[in-house]
């Protein structure tokens, strides 16, 4: 198996958009047969140690994936150096992210919508406050940006 750079995706929560993106990224990594390392955390730690939202739940069984298992925790100063990539879910993220990020860190910093062509600067919306037709949103913009990152790294592999 190719061995392909780390990435942590970040949201606010990290129970609704970065455990979706996880998700979107393993499933892509295991249908083309590569290996990665992927986690996610979040700007907050007020759900940390829960689950994800059940409506995150939801939308991921519906594509035949069980996050039911993750959960969630705060992103980490340590992380900066641990990971390859940190990825963003929102320009709100990415912004504290900047701010968050020690001297010597050689993570790098993204927008997950970055990595599509044509939707550069664009956010992933947060989900949380609307109904479950905005998981659909979600799922579609993470499996996007998943593509997108995991098609970059195979051209750089
Ligand atoms: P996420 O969504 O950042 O996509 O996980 C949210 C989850 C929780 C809250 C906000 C956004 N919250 O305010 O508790």
């Amino acid at each position: 198996m190719t061995q392909l750079p780390s990435v942590l995706f970040i949201c606010l929560g990290n129970i609704c958009r970065s455990p979706l993106a996880e998700a979107a990224l393993r499933s892509a990594a295991d249908g083309r047969g590569v290996s990665l390392q992927v986690d996610s955390a979040g700007i907050g730690g007020w759900h940390a140690g829960e689950a994800p939202d059940p409506r995150a739940q939801q939308v991921a069984r519906a594509h035949g994936i069980d996050i039911g298992h993750y959960r969630a925790r705060q992103v980490h100063r340590t992380d900066f150096v641990e990971f390859d990539h940190l990825v963003a879910l929102d320009l709100e993220n990415l912004a504290e992210l900047r701010r968050l990020r020690p001297s010597g860190a050689r993570a790098r910093l993204s927008l997950l919508l970055d990595h599509v062509p044509g939707r550069a600067g664009q956010p992933v919306a947060d989900p949380y406050y609307g109904g479950p037709e905005g998981f659909l949103a979600t799922w579609a913009d993470v499996t996007a940006g998943a593509n997108g990152l995991l098609a970059g790294f195979l051209r750089q592999a």
